[in-house]
């Protein structure tokens, strides 16, 4: 068990991908906080379209420790909560995964300024401000943040807002990384590419076809793909890996760059 017995936050992880980070962090032994708007998961157009359990329920199925902490992580106050409790909770914070993020589809003519703000406020500075919070219990070892940024984050075509948020991301992870390398702890982003999870309702068939098209790989990604990537960047064998993006995605990377 690579993760006995540690603390871990993960945001967004009722559904879909920080579900899978949860739920892959618990069978290699961490207890972890599920910070989400909502308890139940989203039951998706596409994927994961007859999910009732709560994660907490199956995290309680893997002999886990589970704890949900309703949260809205665009609330400052709401985040702040949220370490208090998982540190009361459980002794102390080995890891945050800041994975909860939104997409609005449309370009800048078709969305509005709120929705730039929503997305950026999720997407980006929520990582900013649960890392604020979370960083005086990380400096130590076994102290990690992941980030979920995405392949979007190194080219058009994810939306103005999203592609941003997410090339931020990639960049805070390198200035956290240094700022909390001096005490031996880790930052870093995983970029998934299509991840089959509900926040592709959005899309069209075709859209989901064409996606398929690019990911070289024989298939699209699930949520365990990258909750095994991040359970390594979690672990004592990622101790000298930090300020790193990860793609995971299928090879989608692979013909941009
Ligand atoms: N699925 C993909 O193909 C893909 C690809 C690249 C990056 N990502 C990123 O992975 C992360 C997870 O995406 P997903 O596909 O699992 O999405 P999802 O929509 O399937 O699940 C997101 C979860 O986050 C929660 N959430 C949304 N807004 C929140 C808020 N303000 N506060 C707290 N929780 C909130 C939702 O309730 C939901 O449970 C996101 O950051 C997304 O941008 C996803």
């Amino acid at each position: 068990m690579r993760l006995k017995g540690r603390a871990a936050i993960v945001t967004g992880a009722s559904s879909g991908i920080g579900r899978g980070i949860a739920l892959a962090m618990a069978r290699e032994g961490a207890h972890v906080v599920v910070a989400d708007i909502r308890e139940r998961p989203k039951q998706g157009k596409y994927h994961e379209t007859d999910l009732t359990t709560s994660t907490v329920e199956e995290l309680e199925n893997l002999g886990a420790k589970g704890l949900f902490v309703q949260t809205d992580v665009a609330d400052d106050r709401a985040l702040n909560d949220l370490i208090d409790q998982a540190v009361s909770e459980f002794g102390g914070l080995d890891i945050l995964v800041n994975n909860a993020g939104i997409a609005i589809p449309g370009g800048i003519e078709e969305t509005s300024i709120a929705d730039y703000d929503a997305i950026m406020a999720v997407n980006l500075r929520a990582l900013y401000v649960a890392s604020k919070y979370a960083m005086p219990h990380l400096k130590t070892p076994s102290g990690r943040i992941i980030h979920i940024a995405s392949v979007q984050a190194y080219g058009g075509g994810g939306g103005p807002a999203y592609a941003a948020s997410k090339a931020g991301v990639v960049n805070l992870t390198r200035d956290t990384a240094l700022e909390l390398a001096p005490f031996g702890a880790t930052v870093n982003a995983i970029c998934p590419g299509y991840i089959e999870t509900p926040i592709q309702d959005y899309l069209t068939p075709q859209d989901i076809a064409d996606s398929r098209a690019k990911t070289p790989l024989p298939r699209l990604g699930l949520p365990e793909d990258i909750g095994k990537a991040a359970v390594f960047f979690a672990s004592d064998d990622a101790a000298w890996i930090t300020g790193t993006a990860l793609p995971v995605d299928g090879g989608w990377m692979a013909s941009i760059f």
